[in-house]
């Protein structure tokens, strides 16, 4: 071995005991809280939105999320569209002119702005105006725009940072990618008592899935406190679940169309390879080899 292959050896060495010395160390310091994974309609390779569920989350978003978060990367005309919650537009018209949070439209002709109801064009807005009137009236919290808030958390899973490419590929093969309805579902449903141990800081809340434990939204959600047209057990469970449902699509509204289109793709492929093999036998046939 001439001395540079030695050096490389041994340096090389030296990292990987390092990194077996370290990654135990990083494993326990970044342990998330357990998310427990939940049945979804549109989990997997083949699932697909329940529509009768988007419309029942709305519903929640709208009599009890709507009054502290904002939707303002969704449009009222959102609604209409198939794939999604897929209400009358004659009903969502009606609704987006009523929303109590109003657009500020203009400038008029006397170069002012003005506030104007909204219509199925319109961002369906919360009711802060920013960032600064939000935490101002929310005791310095900042209660996050809900479009994409399901992209935006997942399942913390922090073993050892070498085992994230095999998670991931188990990801890929299981086709899971629901971690953030996962995540918020155990938000909503996971609030508690503290420890005994804990002492909750002033206008915080302890909940059990929540990084940290302390947040600044008190439980949003109690039992019947939204009334369900179609039958579904006014519980918390069933708000969670048909809230952190709707919050999948509006994230990700082209979800149920793009799954289609994966499968008619593979199918198309498919044919067209068997196309391409017999028609590969044919032109080489007379030809000896
Ligand atoms: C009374 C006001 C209020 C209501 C009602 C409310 N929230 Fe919140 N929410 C907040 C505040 C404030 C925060 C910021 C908490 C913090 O940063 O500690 C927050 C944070 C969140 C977060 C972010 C948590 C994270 O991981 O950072 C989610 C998700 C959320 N709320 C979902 C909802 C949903 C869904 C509903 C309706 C079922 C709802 N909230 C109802 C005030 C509210």
């Amino acid at each position: 071995m001439t001395s540079m292959t030695r050096r490389l050896v041994s340096s090389f060495a030296a990292a990987a005991s390092a990194v077996l010395i370290v990654s135990p160390v990083l494993a326990a310091e970044g342990d998330g809280p357990e998310i427990v994974r939940q049945q979804w309609a549109f989990s997997g390779f083949r699932g697909q939105f329940d529509q009768a569920q988007l419309q029942r989350g709305f519903q929640v978003y709208k009599e009890v999320c709507a009054a502290c978060h904002g939707l303002n990367r969704v449009n009222f005309r959102n609604l209409v569209q198939p794939g999604g919650p897929g209400f009358p537009e004659e009903a969502v018209k009606a609704l987006a002119a009523e929303w109590p949070n109003q657009i500020t439209d203009g400038p008029n002709d006397e170069g002012k702005m003005f506030e104007r109801p909204a219509r199925l064009s319109d961002p369906i807005r919360g009711p802060y105006r920013n960032e600064k009137e939000a935490r101002a009236a929310q005791n310095g919290a900042y209660p996050p725009d809900l479009s994409l808030i399901a992209k935006a958390r997942g399942v913390a899973r922090n073993p050892s940072w070498w085992t994230h490419p095999f998670l991931m590929l188990g990801d890929i093969v299981k086709s899971y990618q629901e971690g953030g309805s996962d995540y918020l579902f155990a938000l909503l449903t996971g609030y508690t008592d503290p420890p005994a141990d804990v002492k909750v800081g002033d206008g915080m809340y302890y909940n059990k899935a929540f990084p940290g434990h302390q947040l600044a939204m008190p439980t949003p959600l109690q039992p019947d406190q939204v009334a369900y047209s179609d039958g579904t057990k006014p519980t918390v469970e069933n708000y969670a679940k048909d809230v952190a449902a709707f919050l999948a699509w509006s994230a990700d509204p082209t979800h149920d169309q793009r799954k289609r289109i994966g499968w008619q793709v593979m199918l198309y492929l498919l044919v067209t390879t068997a196309l391409l093999y017999l028609g590969k036998k044919r032109i080489w046939a007379d030809v000896k080899h």
